[in-house]
């Protein structure tokens, strides 16, 4: 059955090659994600060789464990890592017809990155970006050709996790649209059509819960203690520990970009933007207490 909204799929473009702008972690994943499903070359670039390197290791360390659980052999397994390669130029991306950026979430470095692939690639190439929050329709203005961009916005583990949000920005045309629910398929994502609304569906309902259990803390509830007391509503996951696996600083960026958007509904809350400002990428300590400094900053300390 056809996903609400999306176009005929008989529209959809072949997808034959992939470009991931970012090596970072969530550029990793979809590196990996897009080869194993679409089984095509996908290469990987980043501002410099320290980073590129890292996230071509980080792929082929995820292949490396698919071989030793078993779900993959040793013959797929060399062909999955000669398919993922990385590329400090974005022409490497000339013959992509599907280029995906996962770099840092701000507005003016998305525009700029889409502005260099859009150099280089064919007029037709899908531009899909996997921001949390910011507007595909603003992604997309000032370039030459904005109907080809998409939202495409993947949970962390994307391994693991089958919802893809997919967004349609103002200009993007059935076409674009219809080549990203057909990647989506390949991939094995349930994909929903969202509008261009600040932070999409998802977000902003981790957004919310999320700062009502910061605020908890804030005002005094042992970490420990919210982060456990919501265990029993089912969820796979802590809140703080969700919070740490999304990255403090991306659930910031999320909070503001909600808060300016909707101020009286969101909140930002001070004691998250005091953990992001202090470095702190961890909640956690490796015993799995909660880092003595997070917890004092939490706390409002
Ligand atoms: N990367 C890749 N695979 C991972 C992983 C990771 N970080 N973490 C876990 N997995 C895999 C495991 O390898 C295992 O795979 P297998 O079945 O092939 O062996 C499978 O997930 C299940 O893992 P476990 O049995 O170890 O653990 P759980 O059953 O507790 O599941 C979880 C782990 C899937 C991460 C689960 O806790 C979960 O669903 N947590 C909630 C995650 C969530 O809500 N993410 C959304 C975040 S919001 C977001 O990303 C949007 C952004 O814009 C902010």
């Amino acid at each position: 059955k056809r996903p609400a909204g999306a176009p005929d799929k008989s529209l959809a473009r072949k997808v034959t090659k992939v470009g991931v702008v970012g090596a970072g972690l969530m550029a990793g994943q979809l590196a990996l994600l897009f080869a194993r499903r679409l089984d095509v070359p996908v290469v990987m670039t980043d501002l410099d060789q320290e980073r590129l390197d890292k996230g071509v290791a980080y792929v082929h360390g995820e292949v490396d464990k698919l071989l030793k659980k078993g779900r993959i052999n040793q013959d797929k397994a060399n062909h999955l890592k000669a398919l993922v390669t990385g590329s400090l130029t974005k022409d490497a991306f000339s013959d992509a017809d599907f280029v995906i950026e996962a770099v840092f979430e701000r507005m003016d470095i998305k525009k700029q990155v889409f502005a260099e692939v859009e150099a280089v690639v064919s007029p037709e190439a899908i531009l899909a970006t996997n921001t949390s929050s910011l507007s595909i329709t603003e992604m997309a203005s000032g370039l030459r050709h904005p109907e080809r961009v998409v939202g495409f916005h993947f949970f962390n583990p994307v391994a693991v996790l089958p919802l893809l949000e997919i967004i349609r920005g103002d200009k993007t045309d059935d076409a674009s649209l219809a080549t990203a629910f057909a990647v989506s398929k390949k991939l094995k994502k349930t994909s929903v059509l969202c509008k261009d609304a600040p932070a999409f569906v998802v977000n902003r309902l981790l957004t919310l819960f999320m700062g009502e259990v910061l605020g908890a803390v804030a005002e005094g509830t042992e970490p420990e203690v919210a982060d456990r007391a919501v265990a029993p509503l089912g969820l796979p996951m802590s809140p703080l520990m969700l919070l740490q696996l999304v990255g403090p600083a991306v659930g910031l960026h999320v909070a503001e970009t909600l808060n300016e958007a909707f101020p009286e509904r969101f909140a930002v809350s001070p004691q998250l933007k005091a953990v992001v400002d202090a470095g702190k990428t961890a909640i956690f300590a490796p015993d799995l207490s909660i880092d003595p400094e997070v917890k004092a900053l939490l706390a409002g300390g």
